[in-house]
């Protein structure tokens, strides 16, 4: 895994913007995975930022979504389609028929995970899937005890993400306690993830994914699986991580190593 320590949730935007813009100019025709919640909102505005620019277009990319409330339909505002409409779609050139967010409102929601799943395979797979993270450990919303192969299915979500989701309802609105999230092998099965994290409020969960053990009660550790994921955190949530000197060592040795290439 790679970890980049970067100094605000500013700088962890820009670096993690910079992997989508790059992967964009050199592969116009990718497939992207996309998150929700606060954390990747200024990652998006740099994408559209971007794009107004005209440095990438979004015309020949296809998304997919991680996840979405079961039971609320795409106009309804705090739905995941509303948000990724409000947040991005609408502000760059994507053709919104490539953009997959999991119905939510779907008849037979059994159904329309396996439908996903086979959509997503059809688009031949996920070239980079940007994740947040819950202050729990959950990627998607595959909370702890998730199976770490899972597929996309129905989930029940945990009392404290309910709550740390409540601030987006109102007082008397209906919050749903399902949702339909991609699984951990589906995440797992994309080319490259990045997962962006700020915030002391994320620190405990940033450092069981990075430093714990390999376990269910961590979902986010299951990207210690994986061939090639990048966190990029700021200096708040890596707060609680043992190796946060070793980690910018290694980054700048990282960088030093791209600079060297480049002048090949
Ligand atoms: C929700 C989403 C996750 C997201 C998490 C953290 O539960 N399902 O995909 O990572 O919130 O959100 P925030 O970035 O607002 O802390």
């Amino acid at each position: 895994m790679q970890v980049v320590i970067l100094e605000n949730p500013d700088a962890v935007a820009e670096y993690g913007s910079q992997i989508f813009i790059n992967r964009l100019k050199s592969s116009p025709k990718s497939v992207l995975g996309l998150a929700t919640g606060s954390t990747p909102v200024a990652l998006y505005k740099k994408l559209i930022e971007a794009c107004e620019a005209k440095e990438i277009s979004f015309s020949d990319v296809t998304t997919f979504n991680l996840d979405e409330y079961l039971g609320l339909s795409g106009e309804h505002p705090q739905s995941y389609r509303y948000f990724m409409n409000e947040q991005l779609f609408n502000h760059v050139d994507v053709n919104t028929a490539n953009t997959y967010v999991p119905p939510g409102s779907a008849e037979n929601p059994v159904v329309a995970c396996k439908e996903y799943e086979d959509l997503i395979k059809q688009n031949g797979g996920i070239d980079i899937q940007l994740l947040g993270i819950g202050r729990n450990g959950h990627i998607g919303f595959n909370e702890p005890s998730s199976g770490l192969m899972s597929r996309t299915r129905v989930k029940t979500l945990t009392k404290e993400t309910i709550e740390d989701n409540a601030r987006f309802f109102g007082p008397d609105e209906f919050q749903p306690h399902l949702s339909i999230t991609m699984g951990i092998g589906t995440i797992l099965d994309s080319r490259k993830v990045v997962l962006l994290a700020t915030g002391e409020n994320k620190a405990d969960a940033v450092r069981d994914a990075i430093e714990g053990p390999l376990a269910a009660s961590c979902p986010a550790s299951a990207l210690q699986l994986h061939q090639n994921a990048v966190f990029v955190v700021d200096e708040a949530a890596a707060s609680k991580l043992s190796q946060c000197d070793f980690y910018k060592h290694i980054e700048q040795e990282n960088q030093k190593l791209i600079q060297q290439l480049a002048t090949l």
